[in-house]
Formats: structure tokens, sequence, C-alpha cells
């Protein structure tokens, strides 16, 4: 069975790659230090696929820690990162902590990779990219503009030192996944997203409202030049997503990349806007959600949404799940919660 190591796979994404890298017949094994997830995921990972993956309780800013994993599990084939800060508005208050975390942590993994031998890494990158484009839909070869946070600052410097790396002659090959919005839970509702306090992302803040944690959603501005006023957003749902990851690593280490390094775009190709989304979560769950116009948020994007056209017939990938069931999606995750008596 072919060893994977995913970093940060307790995490939201990680955790719904980790299901479908089983469910292809993967070993898969977890670093994650629990700064934004709880274990609980392994539970579900394990009652959705019938395995545990192991397990280790680390951080990858950590060298020896990384050293021990490796020589624990020999003959790690691919690597996905996902661990790494993620909250943009959070980057713009701490970018010391976004530029250590999500830099370090890719430097040592890298020098694993080459160290050990790994075959394929696969990492973890954004729409954030392309800033405002000047076009829509953004292809791989819209322009990458300025970063408006550090967030989206260390996705664009991580990208270039894989590339510097592998074009330096080292011996493996990667593949950068632009996520547009991830959303969404597992239909088992048990996995999902689960932000640490008061979410940012627009969903869980959504569904937390839908349920009563949260008395209403504040819309950041609907004066914007969109045919609803509201920004619009290519929302991807988070087992699509998955599956693209375990696709993108099967064709690292089966060798079948085309180039050194590949970039592919992950998005429905809908832009849908905000106004739009809270109607399609209305309709798909039967819930209301109370909300109330609220001034525009510094530094969002109007209106991205993704050409999905080179993952499709190059990746072999496309985006599956309807809005509508994504939505019921988040929601029946959100009650599992409540259930839980976690929210
Ligand atoms: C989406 C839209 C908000 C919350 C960021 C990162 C991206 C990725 C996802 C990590 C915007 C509006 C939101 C709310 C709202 N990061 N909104 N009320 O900013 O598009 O993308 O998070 O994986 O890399 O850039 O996502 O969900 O924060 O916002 O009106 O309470 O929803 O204004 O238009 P965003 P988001």
């Amino acid at each position: 069975m072919k060893r994977i190591l995913v970093t940060g796979g307790t995490g939201y994404i990680g955790s719904h790659t980790a299901v479908e890298l089983i469910n292809a017949g993967y070993e898969v094994i977890i670093i994650d230090n629990l700064s934004n997830s709880t274990a609980d995921s392994l539970d579900g990972i394990e009652a959705i696929t019938g395995v545990r993956p192991a397990f280790v309780h680390g951080d990858v800013n950590d060298m020896e820690t990384l050293e021990k994993l490796f020589s624990d599990f020999p003959g790690i084939e691919g690597i996905i990162n996902f661990a790494a800060s993620k909250a943009v508005n959070e980057s713009v208050r701490k970018p010391l902590l976004y530029y250590r975390n999500n830099l370090v942590t890719l430097l040592n993994l890298l020098e694993m990779t080459v160290k050990h031998g790994v075959k394929g890494f696969v990492f973890s990158s954004s729409c954030t990219v392309y800033g405002e484009p000047d076009v829509n839909p953004v292809t791989e070869k819209s322009p990458i503009k300025p970063a408006t946070s550090p967030y989206g600052n260390t996705k664009q410097i991580s990208e270039e030192i894989i590339t510097d790396t592998i074009y330096s002659g080292a011996p493996f090959r990667a593949i950068l996944l632009r996520y547009f919005n991830p959303v969404g839970a597992h239909p088992s509702a048990l996995i999902g997203e689960l932000p640490n306090g008061v979410p940012q992302n627009l969903i869980p803040y959504l569904t937390q409202t839908a349920i009563g944690v949260r008395q209403e959603l504040s819309v950041f501005g609907d004066d914007y030049p969109t045919p609803d006023g509201s920004c619009i957003r290519d929302f991807i749902n988070v087992v699509d997503l998955a599956k693209a990851h375990v696709m993108a690593i099967s064709r690292l280490i089966e060798g079948r990349t085309a180039e050194p390094v590949e970039i592919f775009n992950l998005g429905t190709g809908n832009g849908v806007s905000v106004l739009e989304l809270i109607n399609t979560f209305e309709s798909a769950t039967g819930v209301k959600v109370p909300y109330r116009i609220a001034p525009r948020r510094e530094g969002d994007i109007v209106k991205v949404w993704a050409d999905p056209e080179h993952a499709n017939n190059v990746l072999g990938w496309k985006a599956e799940i309807s809005l509508a069931d994504t939505m019921l999606s988040a929601w029946n995750w959100q009650k599992r919660l409540r259930e839980k008596g976690i929210m």
C-alpha cells in the first residue's frame, strides 16, 4: 500500500482528503499540531472508512519531529501539505506568525522530501494569489497580482519556493492546487468545518446563525458592481476538492505529470454571490438565515471564479456536487455539532 503523508490532516480539507485517500487504497499518515482542529476528526475518518490513519500529534515546524516521523514510517511516496495558518484578516494582524508558520513548515517538508526520496508533493494553494482578477473566469495563466494580505503572500512565496527547488534539480515533482472557496461537509456529517472561535469564513458563520449560535449574519456590502450588489465567489464542495488531491498525488507518484511543476485551479466555474448563496441555503434546507447588510469588509475581492478547464482536461477532475447539496451537507454537519453538544 502506498504511503502518503498528510500534514494538517485533522483539519477541514485535510480530513476530507484523508477519507478519499483511504477510499482510493492509500495508507495515510497524518501529522497535525491540533492548533486549529481536534483529534475527533480521526474518529470521523475511521467511522466513514473503517480505517484509522496513523496520527502524529506534532508540529511540522519541528525538524526532529519530522525526522522521527520519517524513520517511524519509511517509504513515504507522497506528501500533501495542508499544515498552515489560513485566516486572511488574522494574517494582517499577525504577519510574523504567518510568515514563520507557513514558510518554515514548507521549508522543513521540502528538505524531508529531498532527503527521503519522496516522489510527489501536493501544495495547498489558493485563488488568493490572483488578487482581484481583471477578467473572470480565472485561468492558471491569469496574472498573479501583488498579495493583498500576508496570508496570500505566503501562498505566492510558497509556490515560488517549491518551483525554485524543483528547477534547481531536486528529484521530486509538485502539483500546486489553487482552491477557490471550499465549503460544505462530508455527506455522512461525521467530519466538517469547525473553525476556532468566531468564524471568519462565510459558511460556518451562516450555519451557526441558522442554528441560533449567532444572532444574525452580516453581509459585508451590497453596493458592489455585481448584479445584486454582493461579492461573487466560486464555492467548491470540500469532497470534490478532496478528490482532486487524490488525483494529483496519484498523478505524481505514478509519474504521469507533463511538467516538473503543474498548477490547477480547483473551482466549479460558476460565480455565485453571497446573497444567492444565502437563498440557495434557505431553499435547500428550508431554514431561514437572519441577516443584515453591513459595511464592506476591508480587503474583500469583488468577484472571482475559476475556469476549471485545465483541471477538467489534464487532471481529469470536475466538480460534481451541486451547491444545493453542498449547503445541505453544511447544515447537516452543523446539526451534528449541536447534537454532540459542541455548538
Ligand atoms: C466570502 C464572501 C465576504 C463572512 C478567504 C481566503 C481564501 C480562503 C477562504 C482559506 C466575501 C462574505 C463572509 C461573513 C460575509 N482561505 N462574507 N459575511 O474571503 O472569499 O476567501 O477564505 O482557505 O484563500 O481568501 O472567504 O468566506 O471569508 O468570504 O458577507 O460573515 O462572503 O465579504 O464576499 P474569502 P470568506
